[in-house]
């Protein structure tokens, strides 16, 4: 993902009226209702098989074991795009997650604290056909191939369930902003180690062909909670630092310590400084939709 302003989907009108005529579908949706039928074009669907050919690709060796296995288990098909009700039906019976319809970025407070409730906002609209492999926002490839893979996994679905009653219990925008933070470098973004190299597990690396491919060009450095609470947030464009747990039991350790008995003080308890104090200014999570 990134921003490109002189991407084709800017510069195509026809495309531009289908992915907001897409979008304009959430603009009344309540959170738990089922999201519209969308009748996908064929050129939408080829730009699914398309990717979703080069993830799996991608994947081989660079992500990690039980995101694999959750992928080879989700109900995610390889040649067409699937309804949100499809997918959630499915992911409810695994983890009692599903989708709930977002039409861009959402508010912090409403898309991680929805998942304390087992939904997650994604999005219907499909990237520009020209540019299968590269998106400059979160669609419906990202949001249901790389988080639907998540929520088939009992270990993901908790964690994701942990970032949502944080979010809960606090309203300041300091709170939900360290809350954004750690759910981006983890949930979206992460690597861990496994057998002695560093792997994806983040959703927003999985569902990403160009990020996989130089996730290793980044520079990698192990999870650090001051850094990812004061750097500011790079939202276009490939991450030019990555986070590391030294395993998927690290990162649900950590994620557990630091979200259970997060409250409005856990900023200030830390030695972490207000958004304020940094220059910088409390924003949506930049993976929401
Ligand atoms: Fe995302």
């Amino acid at each position: 993902m990134g921003a490109a302003h002189d991407h084709p989907g800017f510069a195509d009108p026809h495309y531009v009226r289908r992915r907001n005529h897409l979008a304009d579908q959430a603009r009344h949706h309540r959170v738990g209702d089922p999201s519209p039928h969308v009748d996908y074009t064929e050129t939408e669907h080829r730009t699914w098989r398309t990717v979703h050919r080069a993830l799996l690709q991608a994947h081989q060796g660079r992500i990690c074991r039980t995101v694999e296995e959750a992928r080879d288990q989700a109900p995610i098909p390889a040649d067409h795009i699937p309804q949100h009700t499809e997918v959630g039906e499915e992911l409810t019976a695994l983890t009692g997650f599903s989708f709930t319809l977002a039409g861009g970025i959402v508010p912090n407070q409403r898309f991680l604290g929805s998942m304390a409730d087992g939904h997650f906002h994604a999005v219907q609209y499909v990237r520009h056909p020209t540019m299968p492999l590269y998106t400059p926002e979160p669609d419906v490839i990202h949001d249901v191939l790389g988080h639907g893979t998540h929520l088939t996994s009992p270990l993901f679905a908790d964690l994701y369930r942990t970032v949502g009653r944080a979010a809960r219990r606090v309203h300041s925008d300091d709170a939900l902003d360290l809350i954004s933070r750690i759910y981006w470098h983890t949930l979206e973004y992460g690597l861990a180690h496994e057998s002695g190299t560093t792997k994806a597990y983040g959703a927003a690396l999985l569902s990403s062909y160009g990020e996989l491919l130089r996730m290793h060009q980044a520079h990698i450095r192990p999870w650090n909670l001051h850094e990812i609470a004061t750097r500011p947030y790079q939202v276009s464009g490939y991450q030019p630092v990555l986070y590391t747990m030294r395993s998927l039991d690290h990162l649900t350790q950590t994620l557990h310590d630091l979200l259970d008995d997060f409250d409005e003080d856990t900023r200030p308890r830390m030695g972490l400084p207000p958004l304020a104090e940094r220059g910088l200014t409390g924003r949506p999570a930049p993976s929401t939709h």
